[in-house]
């Protein structure tokens, strides 16, 4: 009989892959081989898709051309639109997300083609579509008027103006590029296995990116950069850190934010981000949240010996651009999409059914029982 892997597959490599990498005792990540820490600070997020799509960083002309052909296709579908506004109740806008990317494959020009071509297209519709599906659906939710698309704007900063209705600042379009970045890609995470699980079934795009956002969502992976700033916010000063990590260790609770399976050291991308987050405080009329996020890091790693992972700096980024924390998550699943898509492309590429087995630990050799005989 086979043995039974690590609980969580920990350790376990299901795959070769040549998109990302992860060094978790050095705290290192590669995108196609190249150190996040040298690109982050310098790509934008077309940057980064390119790279991950093509396994090559763009030349100029490419990359304008790329921009331009992401920035067409922003609009959403009269059906996906109307779709979004018609909700019954109203459904969390990671809920949101995760019904109208099941619903974008309707009006995909692509949808039913499984050509490389065709999926590769697939991938801009999607990267393009999902910043318009978050700022509409928030925007509309909280009874605004939803603010178009400007081609003219990069992808981060569309996304801001869409959501908040005025382009951001160059420091706020950097910082949120950055973010976007650095949530790009993250090798064989929960998300990106279930959507090659699906992909591996020779389903299509939007069914594994369905799957992935599904996965995404759970508050032990990208559900926990809201609560991150949830606690942030419940702790609120520096002064109350302390007695708030000591009781929620205590109580056996998670602090959300902290520990990953494969970092042994802080997360790479927690780096980035926390000297942007200190970046935009400096140059805030009230800085709070650099001191208090470093405070609490300090004190999670001096009582438990977990560090930071990407969610925890992330969370304070987000909120100081004037993101409410309801969008955090989203905002995750429209960054990784570029990540997912290319995941599934590769699996594509050399496919094979992934079906693992279980070992049956239930009662054995059981009597079927007619129902007249059965007894409660
Ligand atoms: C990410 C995470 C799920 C990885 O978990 P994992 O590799 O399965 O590790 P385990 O859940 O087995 O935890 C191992 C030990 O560390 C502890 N631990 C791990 N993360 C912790 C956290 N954030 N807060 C408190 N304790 C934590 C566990 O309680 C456990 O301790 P124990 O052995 O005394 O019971 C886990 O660190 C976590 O829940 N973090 C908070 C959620 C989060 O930030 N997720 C985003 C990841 S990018």
């Amino acid at each position: 009989m086979s043995e039974v892997a690590s609980k969580g597959l920990e350790g376990v490599v299901i795959a070769e892959s040549a998109i990302c990498s992860i060094d978790g005792q050095k705290g290192i990540l590669r995108y196609r081989g190249i150190d996040i820490a040298d690109l982050a600070p310098h790509t934008t997020y077309e940057e980064t898709a390119y790279l991950l799509w093509f396994d090559e960083l763009p030349a100029r002309k490419q990359l304008d051309e790329f921009r331009a052909r992401l920035a067409e296709q922003r609009e959403l579908h009269d059906s996906v639109w109307n779709m979004l506004t018609s909700f019954p109740c109203w459904p969390q806008p990671m809920e949101a997300l995760r019904t109208a990317v099941s619903a974008l494959s309707s009006c995909d020009p692509n949808a039913g083609d499984e050509t490389p071509e065709a999926n590769l297209n697939k991938a801009m519709y999607l990267t393009a579509k999902l910043p318009t599906i978050v700022a509409y659906y928030w925007r509309h939710s909280n009874g605004r008027e939803r603010v178009h698309p400007d081609p003219q704007l990069g992808h981060a900063a569309n996304f801001l103006y869409m959501l908040r209705g005025e382009p951001p600042s160059p420091l706020e379009e950097r910082a949120f590029d950055m973010a976007m970045v650095l949530m790009a890609e993250h090798e064989m995470n929960a998300s990106t296995f279930a959507a090659r699980v699906t992909a591996s079934t020779l389903s299509d795009m939007y069914s594994a990116i369905t799957s992935a956002i599904g996965t995404l969502k759970g508050p032990l992976h990208g559900g926990a950069n809201a609560r991150a700033m949830e606690m942030l916010l419940e702790i609120g000063d520096v002064g109350r850190v302390e007695g708030y990590v000591t009781e929620a260790l205590a109580g056996k609770k998670r602090i959300m934010g902290f520990g990953h399976r494969i970092y042994k050291t802080t997360d790479p991308r927690a780096v980035v981000l926390r000297g942007m987050l200190c970046e935009m405080d400096a140059q805030s009329e009230n800085p709070h949240w650099c001191n208090l996020a470093l405070n609490v890091a300090e004190t999670v790693h001096a009582k438990k010996g977990l560090y930071p992972n990407v969610d925890f700096f992330s969370a304070p980024l987000l909120y100081s651009l004037g993101i409410p924390t309801e969008l955090f998550t989203p905002i995750f699943a429209m960054s990784r999409i570029v990540g997912w898509t290319a995941q599934v492309m590769e699996q594509y590429k050399d496919n094979r059914l992934i079906r693992p087995l279980s070992r049956y630990v239930g009662r054995e050799d059981r009597p079927y029982v007619p129902i007249e005989e059965r007894h409660e």
